[in-house]
């Protein structure tokens, strides 16, 4: 049957630029679509960037930025890493886009409709300097128990006490320093006490197939019986005040929905962005199924507030929770605030292959929640023994006879002496198929992988035991290696049927190099007769040790361990630390623009004629005619690079490079601009 399938990965706080934990929860989610697509299911799979909240507020404040100037830049900076890591969201949006807005309000009053939402008031401390009232993260003072100095509001870090921010002693605001005062406020509730809130998500929770067994085990606390014999699950305290930055709670003036409230309602905005019209009737259609994956720290919202919010405010609840453990590097926990641990985009900007990774994590993961560990020795020889020495060595042990001496033509059934064999060994493949299948549809992908891989062995054993480059020694076994050749390239293909959700873009090139159309689940079960492949590529480098150890050389000029994770520049990671050699390779010089032109055929360029002070003048193409009219140049000094190889371009040759700034996504941020140094700069000087 057709499957409807409505998937998200948790939506990330727009503060800080991705994490290896962020990537290990894309990939396992982008396998999991990746193969319900093969299957032929229909999915739209989509994130955004969870925007508002308090930390976000403040951060954006220090940084001296608005809200959304903050959050829009870090949203700038999301593609280089879904690209990169090929993880295949329809739609990314953000938690502030106008369709969550909507969505939040309506949701709200629909729990309001149903009497579900209470108001209370509460005294809450206030930072009468800030004037605001402050988080529990906000807040610092000694421990009331053991007297530790600069304790969060909520927990001490030295004895473990578990307290209220009011328990506090001499508490002080983190954000002024200011002692604050308790300050009374009108709050507005969820009632997850409601009998009739209890009774549902004990319902909802026990359905089975919804939560694996670990987490339905912990979650259970919520509905055992406290002293007064109610279950423990408390109303929910869904409002802050003013200033906030999240989206206002309807009817009221200084209220707003706590980030928490509006965040899973981002899944559907986000949805609602990619569908459009087709938004809610593909959203109530019984048939959907609305699956979420997220991580181990954020089950009690995803199992009791979010399913409880959709199913009092009368729409279908998520079919399934897929939890997820936490991924540590060499044993050791990242932490949010010194970003420790790898960077996912210094790991793409080292050359690392992105399906190294893909398929290293997939090999860790199974459907429980245990944590999983990167480690580099471990990684380079998982990588280096299984893809390349298994899997890739097999198409290029064979590729190079069959196209050497039969023309790249597959034998289709062969005649050949023990033919047999070969098709004995296809079919095992082939019926392996829907116990893969099943292991990824499960999330078991470490078995999927094993197993995939314990076909490759039988593969590999099969080659050397009937020796291609033997046979070819031989002319009169030319129909044995032609067969032998054959069903290795038959295996190859079903084996990179089997790996594709892990490895999208290397089995693209597999699909190049074979001459077929992209690849299904099902294709595994049929030959492809006499059919004619390619010339092979090569299909996978091997990691490489001292590659890999890059990842882990702290950035010369790390920021102070204790800082917080800068804000991207610019939308983009500062590139790789270099040596001064490597800059004054580069020849800078002033320029003036002698003259400017549009170019006949290009509606992005400027023909720019340049008086570099060499007693000519140079010929430069230059991709700013968005930004600037040729008339607005004409007689202006700027800065190019004066020693590039000159290029030959459809309009002539272009002999250097103006220089211009941009933000990295000209789309989010646009402008373009090109530099002038200060008044008096002569042509030819060097900017060094
Ligand atoms: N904004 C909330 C989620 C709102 S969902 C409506 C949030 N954001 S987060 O950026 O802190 O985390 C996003 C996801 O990354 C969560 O599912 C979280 O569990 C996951 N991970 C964060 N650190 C992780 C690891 N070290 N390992 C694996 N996943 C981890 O929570
Ligand atoms: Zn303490």
């Amino acid at each position: 049957m057709q499957r409807q399938l409505f998937v998200t990965t948790a939506l990330p706080y727009a503060n800080a630029a991705f994490h290896i934990g962020h990537m290990m929860e894309y990939i396992q989610a982008d396998i999991w679509v990746r193969f319900q697509r093969m299957q032929g299911h229909t999915v739209r799979f989509v994130c955004a960037d969870d925007a508002h909240g308090a930390p976000i507020m403040i951060a954006a404040e220090k940084a001296g930025l608005t809200p959304q100037a903050f959050v829009a830049q870090i949203a700038a900076g999301r593609q280089a890493y879904l690209d990169g890591f090929h993880i295949a969201f329809d739609h990314w949006h953000s938690t502030d886009a106008p369709e969550n807005h909507a969505l939040a309000q309506d949701i709200y009053r629909a729990l309001r409709a149903e009497g579900l939402i209470t108001e209370r008031v509460i005294e809450q401390f206030f930072d009468p300097q800030k004037g605001m009232f402050l988080p529990d993260r906000f807040i610092k003072g000694e421990c009331p128990r053991c007297g530790t100095a600069d304790q969060y509001g909520d927990n001490c870090e030295n004895c473990g006490a578990v307290y209220l921010p009011t328990d506090l002693k001499n508490p002080y605001s983190a954000l002024s320093g200011a002692t604050p005062v308790l300050k009374e406020s009108r709050h507005y509730f969820f009632q997850l006490s409601h009998p009739r809130a209890v009774e549902f998500l004990q319902g909802w929770t026990q359905t089975p197939g919804r939560l694996q067994p670990e987490v339905l085990n912990k979650i259970s606390e919520w509905f055992a019986l406290g002293d007064d014999g109610k279950p423990m699950l408390a109303d929910w305290d869904i409002s802050r005040d003013a200033p906030y930055f999240g989206i206002r709670i309807p009817d009221t003036e200084d209220k707003y929905f706590y980030v928490w409230l509006d965040a899973p309602i981002g899944y559907l905005a986000s949805l609602k962005a990619l569908l459009g019209a087709e938004f809610e009737p593909f959203l109530a259609d019984p048939r959907t199924e609305q699956v979420h994956f997220i991580g181990k720290d954020i089950v009690t919202f995803h199992t009791l507030f979010w399913p409880a919010m959709l199913h009092f405010s009368g729409r279908k609840v998520p079919n399934h929770i897929h939890v997820h453990g936490f991924i540590t590097v060499s044993g050791t926990k990242m932490s949010k605030s010194r970003g420790t641990g790898i960077s996912p985009l210094r790991y793409l900007e080292l050359g690392l292959n992105a399906e190294w990774l893909r398929y290293y994590i997939a090999a860790k993961l199974s459907a429980r929640v245990d944590d999983i560990d990167f480690n580099p020795e471990d990684f380079i020889a998982r990588v280096n023994s299984d893809l390349v020495g298994k899997f890739v060595n097999i198409a290029s042990r064979a590729a190079g006879f069959l196209n050497k001496r039969f023309d790249g033509r597959l034998a289709g059934h062969s005649q050949a002496p023990g033919a047999d064999e070969g098709r004995a060994l296809l079919a095992q493949l082939r019926e392996s198929g829907d116990g893969i299948a099943q292991l990824l549809d499960g999330r078991e992908y470490g078995k999927a992988l094993r197993d995939t891989m314990a076909l490759a062995d039988k593969v590999n054993a099969y080659v050397d035991q009937h020796k291609p480059w033997e046979l070819a020694k031989k002319p009169e076994l030319s129909a044995q290696l032609h067969d032998v050749c054959s069903t290795c390239i038959e295996a190859f293909r079903v084996l990179s049927v089997y790996l594709k959700p892990v490895l999208p873009a290397l089995v693209e090139r597999v699909e190049r190099f074979l001459g077929v159309a992209p690849l299904q689940w099902a294709d595994a079960q049929q030959a492809l007769g006499q059919h004619r492949i390619g010339a092979y590529e090569h299909l996978m480098q091997r990691a490489d040790a001292a590659q890999v150890a890059k990842l882990f050389e702290a950035p010369a000029d790390a920021a102070p361990p204790a800082a917080p994770e800068p804000a991207l520049p610019g939308g983009q990671a500062l590139a790789p630390t270099i040596g001064i050699d490597d800059f004054s390779k580069i020849d800078l010089r002033l320029a003036r623009i002698v003259k400017a032109e549009t170019v006949e055929g290009s509606s992005k360029l400027l023909r720019l004629t340049l008086d570099v002070g060499e007693g000519r003048t140079r010929n430069v193409f230059s991709g700013i005619r968005s930004a600037y009219q040729p008339e607005q140049l004409q007689g202006k000094m700027t800065l190019m690079v004066a020693n590039l190889a000159p290029r030959t371009m459809k309009f002539g040759v272009s002999e250097g490079m103006v220089l211009a700034a941009s933000h990295a996504d000209e789309k989010a941020v646009p402008g373009l601009y090109v530099l002038e140094p200060w008044p008096g700069a002569q042509p030819g000087m060097r900017v060094r």
